[in-house]
Formats: structure tokens, C-alpha cells, sequence
């Protein structure tokens, strides 16, 4: 099934992110509503190398690992997860999809064909195979070979100018089940305005593939808006997401309980998953985005910055609660 094509439009897409959208991320997110319009969530971006060698593949395999609790989410509530690869190897891209067609559980593979990091372009991967566009498309068939899967591809409007039209007309050659195009330049990586009018040109292609705008969205009204102005099929959300994690919930009335609620949620759940492997620190990030917006956030966000560990992350906000009751 290409649910890219099923799924009623239009409809949201959190963003890849590395660091960010974990199992455990994802399933706080999944955790805020019941019904919503986001239906397709994507793993952290993951190397197709490292995946097809025996090291390499238990070094990478946290950011393709999905917990139980998050796939009954995801059944529950009819989302999508899609992995995310990226390379430059054809034929490591085809022993990838393959085993994890096979050995996987996901709804779609993605070709990451955006990424700007300097050391990432460097080695001719990402946002570099713009400039590369045979090469790219080999990518994609070899990908497309291996499984049954909808193969979709995430890309840029340009690599080091605009070049939305030429760029996107030589992806649709292949077919790709769906392309997602963020508004900037590699050049830019994320500074400065998406350009939209970019991403309606990729739209006025009219080629049947779904075209899933990226960039500066902030709220689902703010999405539909840009559905209404550029005709995209779909949108994704990235950094959104941190000015509010409940972007996508019913009701956006949300209490000081329920931030405390989420947050701890959130390192409950980072705990289980990860207390072995990754450092409890990454989650001094996500503190800032529950805790906003009531009486005392700032003093507990700067406590919660400066505790070390688990035990503290809980023994402070159990505190605030007592002196807040
Ligand atoms: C922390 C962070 C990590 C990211 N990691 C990935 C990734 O793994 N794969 C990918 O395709 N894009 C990645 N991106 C780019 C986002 O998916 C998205 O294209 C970009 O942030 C623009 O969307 P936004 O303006 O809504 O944030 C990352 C962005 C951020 C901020």
C-alpha cells in the first residue's frame, strides 16, 4: 500500500531529527492526542554503511529501534513510521532496505537527499547528491528494488543555488512514493525563510507523486495555510515541535499539571529505554519545551538544567509540585 496516496490530505509529518525523534520522543508525541492529522512520523536519519556491517549495524540500531508501547500507538491511532537512510552506495542502499523490509516493522523507507552537514556533503551523501542527480536516481531504483515498500525522498530546492524545477523533475523520473522538499539551499542550511514559492513550483509539476512541504512551520493553522497557498499534499513539522509539543493535540488549553505530566513522562520513558546507552543530559534539551508559560517555570527549568541524573530530574520536580500545591 502507498499509504502516501491512501492517507486522506492533507495530512503532517513530524520531521526526521537526529537526537530528537527517538521511540521515546515519538511515542510522547503520539501520547498527547486521540485523533489528529498527523499521520507519519520518521526515524532519526541512519547510514546505510553501517547498517550493512556487523559493528556498524549494533552501533546504529538505537535509531531504528521502536518500543512496544510506541507501536501500539501507532496502531492504535493509524500513524505511519518511516525509516530514514542515507548513503551513497547504491548497493549498500539495496542490503539495507532488504534486511529492513525484512527484519523490520516499518511502513516506508526514506532517502535522505537534504542533510547539510559539511562532513556528511563532503562524502558525496545528502544534500550533495543534488548535485549528482544520476547517481541519486540509481539510489532510489536500487532502493525501490530491494522492497515493497513506498520508497520516498526528502530533499532541498537546491544545493548551492535554487534549482527546484530541474532538481525534482529528475527525482520524479524514478517514481518515488512521495517527496518531501524543504524550502532552503544546502548553502542555507537552516538560516533564513523557507522559500514556499519554491515548493509550489514542485507542486505545479502535476506529476501524481505527493509533495510534502517542509519549513517554518509552527502550528497545524499555519500548515493548512500553506497547503491553501501552495497546493502541497502534505506537511512537515521539525522545529516546530519545540515551541509546542502538543501541536498536534485536540486541545491546546494546556495546564502546568499537564506539563509536569508530559515532561516526566518523557524521562520515565528515556530511563526504560535508554538508561544504559545514552547519557540522562540529551534531555536537558526537551526541558525548555514542556516547561514554559506558568508560575515558576523558569526556576524549575534552570533546577532541572542543573540536575545531574534521573534521581534528581525527579526529585526536583517533586518539589516544585509540594511547594506548588
Ligand atoms: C535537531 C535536528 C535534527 C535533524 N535531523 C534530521 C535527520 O536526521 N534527517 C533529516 O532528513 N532531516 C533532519 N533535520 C532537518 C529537519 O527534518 C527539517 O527538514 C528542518 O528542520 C526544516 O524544518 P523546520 O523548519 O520545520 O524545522 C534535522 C533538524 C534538526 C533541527
Amino acid at each position: 500500500m502507498i499509504f502516501w496516496k491512501e492517507l486522506d490530505q492533507p495530512y503532517f509529518a513530524l520531521a526526521p531529527m537526529e537526537d530528537v525523534t527517538d521511540t521515546v520522543f515519538r511515542e510522547v508525541v503520539l501520547s498527547t492526542f486521540h485523533e489528529s492529522p498527523l499521520k507519519i512520523l520518521f526515524t532519526e536519519f541512519t547510514n546505510v554503511d553501517g547498517l550493512c556491517h556487523p559493528v556498524g549495524r549494533e552501533k546504529v540500531s538505537h535509531r531504528l529501534m521502536v518500543n512496544a508501547s510506541e507501536r501500539k500507538l501507532l496502531q492504535e491511532k493509524g500513524v505511519k513510521l518511516v525509516a530514514q537512510i542515507w548513503g551513497n552506495n547504491p548497493e549498500k542502499f539495496y542490503q539495507a532496505t532488504k534486511m529492513l523490509t525484512e527484519e523490520y516493522q516499518f511502513d516506508g523507507i526514506d532517502i535522505n537527499m537534504g542533510c547539510p552537514v559539511k562532513k556528511v556533503v563532503k562524502s558525496k551523501c545528502c544534500s550533495a547528491l543534488i548535485q549528482y542527480p544520476e547517481l541519486a536516481k540509481e539510489i532510489v531504483k536500487a532502493t525501490q528494488e530491494a522492497t515493497h515498500l513506498p520508497v520516498s525522498v526528502k530533499t532541498r530546492i537546491g544545493f548551492n543555488h535554487i534549482q527546484t524545477e530541474e532538481w525534482i523533475s529528475h527525482l520524479l523520473e524514478v517514481n518515488p512514493a512521495a517527496i518531501t522538499i524543504h524550502g532552503r539551499i544546502q548553502k542555507q542550511l537552516s538560516d533564513g525563510e523557507a522559500n514556499w514559492e519554491e515548493i509550489a513550483k514542485a507542486v505545479q509539476l502535476n506529476s501524481g507523486i505527493p509533495i510534502i512541504g517542509n519549513g517554518d512551520v509552527i502550528s497545524v493553522a499555519d500548515g493548512m495555510q500553506k497547503v491553501n497557498e501552495t497546493g502541497v499534499n502534505g506537511l512537515m513539522v521539525g522545529r516546530g515541535i519545540f515551541n509546542n509539543p502538543w501541536m498536534f493535540a485536540e486541545n491546546q488549553d494546556i495546564d502546568t499539571t499537564q506539563r509536569l505530566q508530559l515532561i516526566r513522562k518523557h524521562i520515565q520513558l528515556f530511563e526504560s529505554t535508554w538508561r544504559k546507552t545514552k547519557n540522562p543530559n540529551i534531555l536537558k534539551r526537551f526541558f525548555k519545551i514542556y516547561i514554559n508559560g506558568f508560575t515558576g517555570a523558569s526556576t524549575l527549568r534552570n533546577s532541572l538544567m542543573t540536575a545531574s541524573g534521573y534521581e534528581d530530574f525527579y526529585s526536583t520536580l517533586d518539589d516544585f509540585s509540594i511547594r506548588n500545591k
